[in-house]
């Protein structure tokens, strides 16, 4: 038990969070991880219904008794999904904790905050932090460059974006992109941090309803097996680095690219089939971090959540106890 705002606003018992992840943050995952007493996050949008999601959440109930959420991803899109009638499937399910991502999460504020849900906002910028802070969230977690899926354009690492996010918040910040481990679950917390969000090292554990080959190739790559694409529509996207990303690559430095150009390639129903259900680590694009580099088995979350709470004493008992 790590008793700080974080676990106290959450009502978890270590102050690790499972971030929303497209096709992965199902109840089988949100459960375990909510069950070792961190806090596991069902993905709203990966229900292709509001009535779906409410399901799910009741399904997810059925698995654990501890607290868990909701995230919500606002990204553009050419036919946004119903994301009202999302957040009323998960008020009229009773969550009380949603994650926000992708927008200024303002328009829908005083709609969750009215059903008392804690909202986490989760941003790539100390200036959306600030932001989000200004408008009412509970607490933001701040993703650095390192991170899988979207890093934002402005490329700063968290040893320096974690420190610059504390100078100036107020609320509680999670660190979140490039952590596995409890030494660097220590380290953040010593720039400030009051708890860690963690996506790619979720998705190598035995819950995850994720093919065994992703979770392996995970295993086996290292720091420099991710590539940003999406950066010529200024909507980076950190993705494991196989040879459909490199196509995308391609298309993209030949200039003036279009979605619709490299739409077939980078469709999310091709990467959910191909890649998350089938296996096939080149056959669509998925989504990783550079915390690849740390990723060297594949464990349940609650032997994960024990090691890193030991891994993190350790660094504080040993490795910074000169400075005690
Ligand atoms: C497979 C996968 C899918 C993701 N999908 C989403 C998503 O739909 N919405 C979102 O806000 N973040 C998404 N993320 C980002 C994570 O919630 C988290 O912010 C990120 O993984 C942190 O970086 P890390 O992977 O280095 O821990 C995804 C991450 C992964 C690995």
């Amino acid at each position: 038990m790590i008793n700080n705002r974080v676990t106290q606003l959450l009502g978890i018992r270590y102050p690790i969070v499972q971030g929303g992840m497209m096709w992965v943050g199902r109840a089988e995952l949100a459960s375990a991880v909510s069950n070792a007493g961190g806090l596991g996050i069902l993905t709203g949008l990966t229900q292709p219904s509001p009535e779906a999601l409410y399901q799910e959440i009741a399904r997810c109930r059925l698995m654990t008794d501890q607290p868990f959420g909701v995230n919500l991803t606002i990204l553009p899109a050419i036919k946004p999904p119903p994301y009202g009638e999302y957040l009323d499937a998960m008020i009229s399910a009773g969550i009380k904790i949603v994650e926000t991502a992708g927008q200024n999460p303002e328009p829908h504020l005083a709609k969750l905050k009215a059903a008392g849900i804690k909202v986490i906002h989760k941003c790539t910028s100390v200036r959306h932090a600030l932001k989000a802070e200004a408008v009412g969230c509970d607490i933001v977690s701040v993703d650095g460059f390192e991170c899988a899926g979207h890093p934002g354009e402005d490329d700063i690492p968290n040893l320096v974006l974690l420190a610059a996010a504390k100078q100036k918040l107020t609320i509680p910040m999670l660190a979140s992109g490039g952590i596995a481990n409890g030494y660097q679950m220590a380290a953040v917390m010593a720039l400030g941090a009051e708890g860690i969000n963690m996506g790619s090292r979720f998705v190598a554990t035995r819950e995850a309803p994720v093919h065994h080959n992703l979770k392996q190739a995970m295993v086996d790559g290292d720091e420099r097996c991710t590539t940003l694409i999406f950066r010529s529509l200024k909507n980076s996207s950190r993705v494991y680095k196989n040879s459909i990303a490199n196509q995308v690559l391609d298309i993209e430095q030949r200039g003036n690219t279009q979605f619709s150009d490299l739409q077939p390639l980078v469709a999310g129903a091709r990467g959910r089939a191909n890649c998350i259900e089938g296996g096939d680590i080149e056959g669509g694009i998925w989504t990783v971090g550079m915390v690849m580099g740390l990723i060297d088995d594949i464990p349940s979350c609650d032997e994960l959540l024990q090691r890193i709470i030991a891994e993190a004493r350790e660094a504080v008992q040993q490795r910074l106890s000169g400075f005690a």
